[in-house]
């Protein structure tokens, strides 16, 4: 497969190319960076010397080109994908975007969230949650590649919702993410002296991964399902933990819970464990997502952890997932990492 990946110098570009060596199949092309164009990529990333000897193009550089790719990963910004989108509709190319502009099934809640205007309101496009959405997946053109606390909330939550086993109204989810997750650009609050020692939420009650996570859950139920979600900076480099709390539903046991965990028995990449909470060390640059599942049967609840690598599983991992289920392929395919442990 050719493959072109646009933004290859941002944190889920770069771990494309790490993932994409170990793939067989993978031919990477193209590797776009506006910034540091005709500059070998192993200048700008040394990790990738010897690895690989492209040098960055423009995006312009791709777009002349883009019907010799079978394959494109944008992993931009939101807003700058549709156009992608839009270029290849009716083509072979397809393309996989890691941003947002793909994720929503209403453009609205797109707009109003991402305050910018959806362009490419008529596309087909393929929530990518690869376990849930496997058959989907196949035949899709273009694949919006999930959010990384989506990815842990919603595996975390979704055998529940879909087994009618919790208050749907209840839903509280707690969330926490290494600084990768805000990508490579400058911002003061990521700087070390802010990050190191320090635990904070932020985005309290206006985080855009909200209505992305109440969109597909509210898809499982059949009903509008909306939750509090609040997300937190923890200084280290990768890794995000979801914890979960829901109101059960009367006659709901442990039985019952597991039964529907039991869903997840078939999917490699989903480890499930009752009473056991999970770390993000365990998932770190490897594609699983732990799951642990507690029930506190002083207050009715049940909590729910997922940890998983944002960049892994919660991005680039999910994406070459999608790749290679698009393409007829072992969905782990170049994914059979173990976690970097300790
Ligand atoms: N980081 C995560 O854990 C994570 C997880 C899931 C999803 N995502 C989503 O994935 C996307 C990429 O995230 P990231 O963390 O990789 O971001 P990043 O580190 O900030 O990288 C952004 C990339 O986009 C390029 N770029 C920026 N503006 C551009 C433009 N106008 N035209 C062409 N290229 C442009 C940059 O190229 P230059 O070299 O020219 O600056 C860079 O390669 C975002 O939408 C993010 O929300 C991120």
């Amino acid at each position: 497969m050719k493959i072109g990946i646009i933004g290859a110098s941002g944190y889920t570009g770069v771990e494309l190319l790490r993932l994409l060596h170990n793939h067989p199949k993978a031919e990477v092309v193209y590797l776009t960076s506006q910034s540091n164009d005709s500059k070998p990529a192993s200048l700008i990333y040394p990790h990738l010397d010897s690895l690989y000897e492209h040098n960055f193009v423009t995006l312009d550089d791709v777009v002349k080109n883009i019907s010799s790719l079978d394959l494109i990963f944008t992993a931009l910004p939101h807003g700058h994908a549709m156009a992608i989108g839009k270029l290849i509709a009716g083509g072979t190319t397809r393309l996989i975007d890691i941003g947002a502009d793909y994720r929503f099934k209403d453009y609205k809640i797109y707009e109003e969230w991402y305050k910018v205007e959806h362009t490419h309101k008529d596309h087909l496009a393929v929530y990518g949650l690869s376990e849930l959405n496997y058959e989907q997946i196949k035949t899709a053109q273009i694949v919006a590649n999930p959010g990384c606390y989506p990815t842990a909330s919603i595996l975390a939550l979704y055998p529940l919702i879909k087994n009618g086993l919790i208050e749907n109204s209840t839903i509280i989810v707690d969330a926490a993410s290494g600084t990768s997750g805000a990508g490579k650009a400058l911002k003061n609050s990521y700087l070390f002296s802010e990050v190191f020692e320090n635990f904070s939420p932020y985005g309290v009650t206006t985080h855009r991964h909200t209505p992305e996570i109440e969109e597909f859950l509210s898809l499982a139920a059949g009903e509008r399902i909306t939750i509090t979600f609040t997300p937190h900076l923890v200084p280290m480099t990768r890794g995000i933990l979801a914890t979960c709390y829901a109101k059960l539903k009367p006659e709901v046991d442990e039985a019952k819970i597991a039964a529907a965990f039991k869903d997840y028995d078939n999917k490699h990449f989903i480890r499930v464990k009752k009473a056991t909470p999970p770390s993000t060390k365990n998932t770190r640059g490897s594609n699983y997502a732990d799951i642990g599942w507690f029930i506190d049967e002083r207050t009715g609840r049940i909590i729910v952890f997922c940890a998983i690598d944002n960049l892994v599983k919660g991005a680039s991992g999910q994406a070459i997932q999608n790749m290679n289920i698009m393409f007829g392929l072992d969905e782990k395919m170049g994914l059979e990492l173990g976690p970097v442990y300790p």
